[in-house]
């Protein structure tokens, strides 16, 4: 039978109600709280905006040289692609018109980004595109955020206290993934839920409601050759995965190797290595958001030695090593380090 043999019945998958818009969710959970007065709402939809014109950068990078090096290096002392400064000019841009973030914190730059909104009574932190290796060879990247409430006085100049009170205090986070298609996922601390982007309509639509991690998994996720430099207990583990026959899956890219393993269940390791005795990925705008999240869809994150959400940050790129995922497979894993 070809489409227009079909009968269009309201139950036909072709005739089914597009869904429930990002737009449209936010709303109605802002009204879920009587004293909510949608600034938070607000911010959540600039990020997504500033998501959409990610999306549609990264669609096309090939076609208008978007690709390849700036030949510069940023605050990590790593090599910055084209598409980390313009996600990172996307993002920045987004939260200073928008009005209601103060500041900003970005891998991509040193400083806290004052957007001059002293009456704005968010600080977010961001890793506005991540993945970097994989942008030329079309491998899935993704955007990671955090959003805090700030803490000092409303009206003033904010502070690096605003950035630095831990990863609990988040109130939203999440992380917007470009991959086989465009998905964002975040929390405000209740549900996580994920909206996937329909291009054609400009809309983000509700596909992953209330996310739930499985409690054990089979998939592990680390970057084997680095692996001489780990230490013995994880080393252990990774054996023990191996013994099993669990599957192994590394993209290189944090935000995409978080989300399969959130929905398919797994653990994404990266521990401390010989190069990066403290590990590689950020804790602001890498482990923390992702820890605030993983933890609200019922997995674990740590360090290999507290929570990462106990962590007691001290300054704004500061690195963590991560062992995050599953439950079951984390707790294993913590069990072997010495
Ligand atoms: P970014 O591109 O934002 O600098 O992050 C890269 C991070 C993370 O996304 C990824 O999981 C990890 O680096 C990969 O590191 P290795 O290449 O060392 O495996
Ligand atoms: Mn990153
Ligand atoms: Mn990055």
């Amino acid at each position: 039978m070809n489409v227009q043999q079909m009968e269009l019945t309201a139950s036909h998958p072709l005739a089914l109600p597009v869904g429930v818009t990002l737009d449209r969710y936010i709303m109605h959970r802002q009204t879920a709280f009587p004293y909510a007065t949608g600034e938070l709402s607000q911010l959540l939809r600039d990020i997504a905006l500033a998501g959409k014109i990610i999306h549609r950068e990264v669609n096309r990078a090939g076609l208008i040289d978007l690709t390849g090096g700036m030949g510069v290096q940023n605050v990590q002392g790593e090599s910055q692609q084209k598409l980390d400064m313009i996600a990172n000019i996307r993002f920045s841009r987004a939260l200073k018109n928008g009005g209601e973030a103060c500041a900003i914190i970005s891998e991509e730059e040193e400083d806290i980004i004052y957007t001059g909104n002293n009456h704005g009574k968010y600080v977010v932190a961001i890793d506005p595109l991540d993945g970097s290796s994989n942008i030329d060879v079309n491998v899935s990247i993704g955007t990671i955020f955090s959003i805090y409430r700030r803490v000092t006085p409303i009206g003033t100049e904010p502070t690096l206290d605003d950035f630095l009170q831990g990863g609990r205090r988040q109130v939203a986070a999440g992380y917007i993934l470009y991959g086989s298609s465009t998905i964002m996922v975040y929390t405000t601390g209740h549900s996580v839920n994920g909206f996937t982007y329909d291009a054609s309509l400009g809309e983000y639509i509700l596909s992953h409601p209330d996310i739930h991690s499985p409690a054990n998994g089979q998939i592990y996720s680390y970057n084997d050759g680095n692996v001489e430099g780990y230490e013995e207990g994880v080393q252990q583990f990774l054996n023990g995965c191996r013994k099993k026959q669990f599957t192994a899956r590394y993209i290189g890219s944090l935000v995409a190797d978080f989300h399969r393993n959130l929905l398919k269940g797994g653990i994404y390791l990266y521990p401390p290595t010989q190069k990066a005795p403290d590990g590689k990925l950020r804790l602001l705008y890498e482990a923390f958001p992702l820890a605030f999240l993983a933890e609200k869809a019922g997995c674990l994150a740590t360090s290999g030695h507290q929570a990462i959400l106990d962590i007691k940050p001290y300054s704004l790129h500061q690195r963590t090593p991560l062992y995050i995922g599953a439950p079951l497979m984390v707790e294993n894993l913590v069990g072997m380090l010495g």
